[in-house]
């Protein structure tokens, strides 16, 4: 755990990521070069439909509205129609069913800090999940628990994280475990969010939204829904996300977020509205990510290593059925970057993930490498 300073209440978790520069260095070595794959960060072209639109609004004197703009939330409700057969509530109503968020990371640590939840209560996360789940409850004050099924009480129970498809393991949750989430949280008053950042990632099944009529009925009450076009629009440089669902849960956010100022700017305003509106560049990328899951996940096999979940979303969730330290060691020795599932919690740890965000060449250098 980092060190507390004088005063400070809260222990953020480690930022682990340092404990990998050993592995990392010995990768290096490799002639070929390093094939990192730790980190999840794309590296294709952001379509120019994004770059035109945001240089089209770069003459933005004034202040965003933390709302977005109607163009926005308009473009927002349409995607989210479209692509996942979620029908929000007005997005243009009093109390906005939708709003954009400065890329989707922000929002998912300071959710329980803009629901006002600060001050004492448990968020139950994912039993192996994104760090931020975390960060953003030790932030509010608050503690988590790590679980997969609704527990049988909800005593202090005050927020429920669900990551499907899943980071890092590419998990989807199937209809009936979604459902069971929403009746538990409906049961006890919890709000139930869910980040969808790689709802569009199917590979072998297609992912539901938790705001889809099948899950949730036609009411949003208690229900929220993040996502991103960090992935799918290889724009995780702009920084734009969504928070859609319960009308009155989002304007509480909302509220908070006009008096703290984080506001999506102007240009990123207008790009995240153009990438909404356009399906073709998210289908593309999403060909480039599915033809290198099946190059790699194919040499993982061969390799002789064991691939759990990773239906969808941009990792591989590998095990040589030993400790996850022991795999990295292993995939350094071959020059390749991956990271271990213990950064994940503790049910992780015999497990590391491999991120697809890598070029065409490295992939290929990866493939060539694991076949001997
Ligand atoms: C599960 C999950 N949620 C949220 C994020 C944050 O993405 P962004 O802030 O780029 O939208 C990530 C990033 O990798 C992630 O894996």
């Amino acid at each position: 755990m980092t060190a507390q300073l004088p005063g400070a209440p809260r222990v953020l978790p480690d930022f682990p990521w340092d404990a990998l520069d050993a592995a990392r260095e010995r990768a290096a070595q490799h002639p070929g070069g390093v094939v990192d794959l730790s980190i999840g960060t794309p590296v294709d072209a952001t379509p120019a439909l994004l770059g035109e639109a945001l240089a089209a609004t770069g003459n933005a004197p004034g202040y965003p509205a933390a709302l977005g703009t109607a163009a926005l939330r308009t473009a927002a409700a349409g995607w989210l129609s479209r692509r996942l057969g979620v029908t929000v509530a007005d997005p243009l109503a009093a109390d906005p069913s939708v709003i954009p968020t400065v890329g989707s990371k922000e929002l998912v640590a300071l959710l329980p800090t803009l629901l006002g939840l600060s001050g004492g209560g448990t968020v139950l996360i994912p039993s192996v999940a994104y760090p931020t789940y975390e960060v953003g409850a030790v932030v509010a004050g608050l503690t988590i628990r790590r679980t997969d099924v609704p527990p049988p009480d909800a005593d202090g129970v005050v927020l429920v994280w669900l990551n499907s498809p899943g980071n890092p393991h590419g998990r989807v949750m199937d209809d009936d475990e979604l459902r069971a989430w929403v009746d538990w949280g409906r049961a006890h008053g919890v709000p139930v969010a869910a980040d969808e950042c790689y709802v569009t990632l199917g590979w072998d099944v297609e992912p539901r939204s938790l705001l889809h009529p099948a899950i949730a009925g036609d009411d949003h009450t208690g229900l929220l829904a993040v996502h991103s076009l960090s992935k799918q629009s290889s724009a995780a440089g702009y920084r734009g996300g969504l928070l859609s669902g319960d009308p009155a849960l989002v304007r509480r956010v909302w509220e908070v977020r006009r008096h703290l100022g984080l506001l999506v700017p102007t240009p990123v305003q207008a790009a995240m509205t153009a990438a909404l509106a356009d399906d073709a560049h998210v289908d593309a990328q999403r060909d480039r990510y599915r033809s290198r899951r099946d190059r790699l996940a194919g040499a993982v096999r061969t390799a002789g290593l064991r691939i759990d979940h990773s239906e969808a979303g941009l990792y591989l969730w590998v095990t040589r059925d030993e400790d996850c330290w022991a795999t990295i060691g292993w995939l350094a020795g071959l020059g390749v970057v991956a990271a271990p599932g213990s950064f994940y919690g503790p049910a992780g740890a015999r497990h590391v993930r491999m991120a697809l965000t890598a070029t065409d060449e490295r992939i290929d250098a990866a493939v060539e490498r694991l076949a001997g």
